[in-house]
């Protein structure tokens, strides 16, 4: 990828696409275009096209979705699903039409089997059921997958998918109701920390384990992927290193500086007990995180303190 490459970015206000933004920059690509959302509305089709006709982007990275915590997922799941069909569809085809040489779409690893064998391989979509909760966006998503392949396979446009894990950072949501764990479990801790609070109750027995990447090191994969990866398919990009909900809470009240107790109230459901992905694929290509989890959330306090998340609060 030559650093005049034009590169289009959809969705560079949200985590993710803010970061490969920002990545972007500091790595010497100078012709980064960028559209809110209301400048573009990516579920418009003539809109997209035009776009494309106007800016014909060398490379484009599909950041944009309808996101949600398992609360707007149970209860909007149209909305889920037909936001992220036309998005998808729209960008995917008006890049290929307007002769973009590389799409790298984000996927997201709730489209893997509920019952995947752990760490999740590749290979192992589409070889069980699906969580319940979110099945219109995980089949969206799915779909946003099979299309990039289909493309390859039949126009020869070099569109694959990156799977992350669960991914917390800077840019991050924090609302109490639709935060993903990470934010959800900072803002409890900072908001019992200004109160006073004698403790932090958190759901569950702690002990079920996850994989966390940080925002900053998902974009970098995502650049590193589009300058060395010519395989196409999908690729799992997990930090490769698991905490347990017990260890991320001990964490987050030492990084946050909270001094009461913390309680796991166990006759709250735990979830899934162990979600990892395998990044074998992506290890072999030689790709390291930089933050291990303890640098990722000092990171993110410090900007959750800085004001910028609280707008969204
Ligand atoms: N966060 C995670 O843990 C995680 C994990 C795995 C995969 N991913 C994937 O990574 C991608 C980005 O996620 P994120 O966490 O960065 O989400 P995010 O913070 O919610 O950002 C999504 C962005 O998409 C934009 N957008 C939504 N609908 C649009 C539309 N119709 N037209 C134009 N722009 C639209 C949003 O703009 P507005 O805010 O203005 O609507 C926002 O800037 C998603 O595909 C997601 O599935 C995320």
């Amino acid at each position: 990828m030559k650093k005049d490459a034009r590169i289009y970015v959809a969705g560079h206000r949200g985590m993710v696409g803010s970061a490969i933004t920002r990545r972007l920059l500091e790595g010497g690509y100078a012709d980064v275009v960028t559209r809110t959302h209301s400048e573009l509305p990516l579920d418009d089709d003539g809109a997209v096209k035009a776009f494309f006709a106007e800016n014909r982007p060398d490379y484009v990275i599909l950041a944009a979705a309808k996101v949600g915590g398992i609360v707007a997922n149970s209860t909007q799941g149209g909305d889920f699903i037909r936001e992220n069909l036309r998005i998808q569809t729209n960008v995917i085809d008006a890049a290929y039409r307007y002769g973009a040489r590389r799409l790298l779409f984000l996927g997201s690893s709730c489209i893997y089997p509920k019952f995947a064998e752990q760490p999740i391989v590749e290979e192992s979509l589409l070889t069980g059921p699906l969580e319940e909760t979110n099945l219109p966006y995980a089949v969206a998503k799915i779909a946003g997958k099979v299309m990039c392949d289909a493309y390859a396979q039949q126009y020869g446009f070099e569109a694959f998918t990156v799977m992350p894990s669960n991914v917390y950072g800077v840019g991050d949501n924090f609302h109490p109701e639709h935060s993903h764990v990470v934010a959800g479990m900072l803002r409890r801790f900072h908001e019992a920390k200004l109160q006073g609070a004698e403790k932090v109750v958190v759901w569950g027995t702690g002990t079920p384990l996850r994989e966390l990447i940080d925002a900053d090191d998902l974009a970098d994969a995502c650049v590193f992927l589009l300058e060395n990866y010519t395989e196409g398919g999908m690729i799992n990009v997990g930090s490769g290193e698991e905490i347990s909900i017990r260890d991320l809470a001990l964490l987050m009240k030492s990084v946050v500086g909270y001094t009461g107790d913390v309680e796991f109230d166990a006759t709250r459901p735990d979830g899934t007990p162990r979600k990892i992905m395998d990044n074998s694929k992506l290890s072999a290509l030689g790709w390291r995180p930089k933050f291990s989890i303890e640098e990722g959330l000092a990171k993110m306090y410090a900007w959750f303190c800085e004001g910028a998340a609280l707008r969204e609060a």
